[in-house]
Formats: C-alpha cells, sequence, structure tokens
C-alpha cells in the first residue's frame, strides 16, 4: 500500500548493533540484533572503546540484513530513525553517523530517538498505547516512572537517586561471580532460592515515586562479607531470592501508587529489566486486582533493540519532528524535551 510509512531504525546506543524497518509505527518487517556480550563478558561489563569498534564492524552488515529481510529498498522507505541519545558517546555516534550518511544518500527525513521514548514504545509494537498512561522504565541506565499524556509526551514523575536497578543487578551479580550481564543470572538463581535474608526496602519520603538501589546494593555485598569473615556458607540461591524480592517490592509498590495517583488507562513496563520473571508475575499479579491494563513486552523487545525505536520514530514522523544534518549523539539527552 502506497500509504504504509516505512521507517528504517538504527540503534548503538551500548552494547548491542541493531537496525530494523518498522511499518506504521506498529508492525515489525525486520529487527537485527547483534550482541557484543561475549566480547565485554571477561572484563565483567560495557568497555566503551570496545563497544565502538563492535559498532563500526557491524553496522553496515546489520542495515543491509534488516533491508533485506524485510525486503524493502530506500526508495520505500519515509524516514531514516537512529538513537540520538542517552548511551555511550562513541556507540550513539556510529549508529548517528550511519544514519546520517544515508538519509543524504537517499534524500530522506533523518529522526534522532531517544533510547527511553524507544524502550516505552516496544509496547506499541504489542497493542496500542490509551491515554494517559504510565511506564515502569527498569533497564542498565535508567529506572524511572514515566507518565504520558499523549503521544510524544513524556513526564518523569520519579528516577533514581543513584543506582539504576539493572545496574544493582549487575553489580550484585558480580559479587556472587556471575557473568556479565548478570541480571538473567540472578533472576533464575532467585526462582531456586527462597527469601530468607533480611534485606532493606528504600522507601524514601511518603509520596515519593524516586528509588533508591545502592543500599541495598551495598547491604547486599555486606551481608557476603560479614558471612565470609564469621566462615558462614551463605546460599547464593536465597541471598538472589531476597535481593529480587526486595527490589520487585519497591517496584511494584510504587508503579501501582502511581497508576492510581495520576488515574492511567495502561501501565507499561520497559526495558531490560522488564524481561526479569520475577517482576513480570508480581506486576501481572497486582495490576489483574486494579482495573487498569498492564502491557509487558516479550523478552526480545524489553533489552536493546532497533523495532522500539522505529515505533517511536513514527510519532515524530507524523508529526514532522525532523533532525538536521547537524544531528550528534547526546549522552546527556532530555526525555522531556519534546
Ligand atoms: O535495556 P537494556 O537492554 O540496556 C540499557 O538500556 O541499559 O537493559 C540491560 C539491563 C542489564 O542490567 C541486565 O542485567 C538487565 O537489563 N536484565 C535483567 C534481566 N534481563 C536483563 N535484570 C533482571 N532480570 C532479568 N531477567
Ligand atoms: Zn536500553
Amino acid at each position: 500500500m502506497d500509504d504504509d510509512k516505512l521507517i528504517l531504525a538504527i540503534e548503538t546506543s551500548c552494547d548491542e548493533t541493531a537496525a530494523a524497518v518498522i511499518k506504521n509505527g506498529n508492525e515489525i518487517l525486520s529487527n537485527i540484533v547483534a550482541s557484543q556480550i561475549e566480547s565485554h563478558k571477561r572484563f565483567g561489563g560495557v568497555v566503551p572503546e570496545i563497544a565502538s569498534r563492535h559498532h563500526v564492524e557491524q553496522i553496515t552488515v546489520i542495515i543491509e540484513e534488516a533491508m533485506n529481510e524485510a525486503n524493502v529498498t530506500f526508495s520505500d522507505l519515509s524516514a531514516i530513525a537512529v538513537t540520538e541519545g542517552p548511551g555511550l558517546v562513541g556507540a550513539l555516534l556510529i549508529g548517528v553517523n550511519a544514519a546520517k550518511a544515508l538519509a543524504f544518500a537517499h534524500d530522506l527525513p533523518l529522526i534522532g530517538v531517544h533510547h527511553i521514548a524507544g524502550h516505552i514504545y516496544a509496547n506499541q509494537l504489542i497493542t496500542d498505547l490509551k491515554f494517559p498512561l504510565m511506564t515502569l522504565v527498569v533497564s542498565g541506565g535508567h529506572t524511572e516512572l514515566v507518565y504520558m499524556k499523549e503521544h510524544g509526551n513524556f513526564e518523569v514523575v520519579g528516577e533514581t537517586r543513584d543506582d539504576a536497578v539493572g545496574e544493582a543487578y549487575d553489580k550484585v551479580a558480580r559479587t556472587l561471580n556471575l557473568p556479565y550481564p548478570g541480571g538473567p543470572h540472578i533472576d533464575r538463581l532467585a526462582t531456586e532460592g527462597t527469601a530468607t535474608i533480611d534485606l532493606p526496602r528504600a522507601w524514601l519520603e511518603q509520596d515519593s515515586y524516586d528509588f533508591s538501589f545502592s543500599g541495598l546494593k551495598s547491604a547486599v555485598i555486606n551481608t557476603l562479607h560479614n558471612a565470609k569473615q564469621k566462615g558462614m556458607e551463605i546460599s547464593n540461591e536465597d541471598l538472589a531470592a531476597s535481593f529480587q524480592e526486595s527490589v520487585i517490592e519497591v517496584l511494584v509498590e510504587k508503579s501501582k501508587r502511581a497508576a492510581i495517583e495520576y488515574d492511567v488507562k495502561q501501565f507499561l513496563v520497559a526495558g531490560g529489566v522488564a524481561a526479569n520473571k520475577g517482576l513480570r508475575e508480581k506486576m501481572t499479579e497486582q495490576f489483574a486486582k486494579l482495573d487498569i491494563e498492564l502491557i509487558i513486552p516479550p523478552l526480545y523487545l524489553c533489552t536493546d533493540n532497533a523495532a522500539m525505536i522505529g515505533a517511536a520514530a513514527f510519532v515524530q514522523l507524523e508529526k514532522k519532528q525532523f533532525t538536521g544534518y547537524t544531528l550528534n549523539g547526546n549522552p546527556g539527552l532530555n526525555l522531556e524535551r519534546n
């Protein structure tokens, strides 16, 4: 159909090189992700220089694969979209420059997308968004409650004051000598253990929607350290289960409270930690009791991908919010800018 609008989207903000072709903001024609996890694993985290180098090597191949799998040519496209920020500056620049070159060569509009807007719009690939809505964003770099009264309008009502939840997962996992990224490993261990260890919950001020996970992370590290000094055995499974219970209790309670106070029609969960089995179960159980539709993307749309960037870009395409060739990678990009 001639009216169909196709976007080629590119994502290189961290350690996945990704490209996707999205139709009308909600249909995936292709979604290619090249993960670099194996290269970063031995360093226990993402090494920015290595990430940039891999992006340079992969980007052309991944874009070509996305175009081929979607069976489209550049003349079929309505725009090129790319993650503008936040993320690692060197990594962002690879995607931004590839997008700029393609937009220039094929005379297509260029759209700069906020990475978190992408995570939120991953949900639009599952179902139509209904406003007002609230999203719990839980990733390696972000923990936020984001309110939206309409498409493209983001209001951060709460955020972490220290570590992002994914970061806390990865640090606790590292202490337990689990491989990077540690989130999925803690999640798995948690199902094998029982939450018998008393760990803190950071509720902060009574009406606050902010989060804090550094105290919990330190409490886990101290618990392990003290047990070691006393020569006591501590079960990694029970520690993982206790940590996960503490994280989930706070995330779910604050999500419920925000959903009710803002009287939303939908509640979304977004970001890599949305893949967490325990969080998905607890959110589903608790939101079933409220009359609010809960949407959690399938696992392949929770972690970084370009399909979500294409979905978010469609809103900007409809509003003709294009970026000129001055587009640059912006590690500190603000979600509320629109
Ligand atoms: O959204 P994402 O892919 O990248 C960022 O934008 O940060 O999120 C990556 C984060 C990592 O910290 C990883 O450990 C965490 O998501 N993660 C999980 C799970 N799967 C991925 N954390 C807890 N449980 C999981 N199942
Ligand atoms: Zn992400």
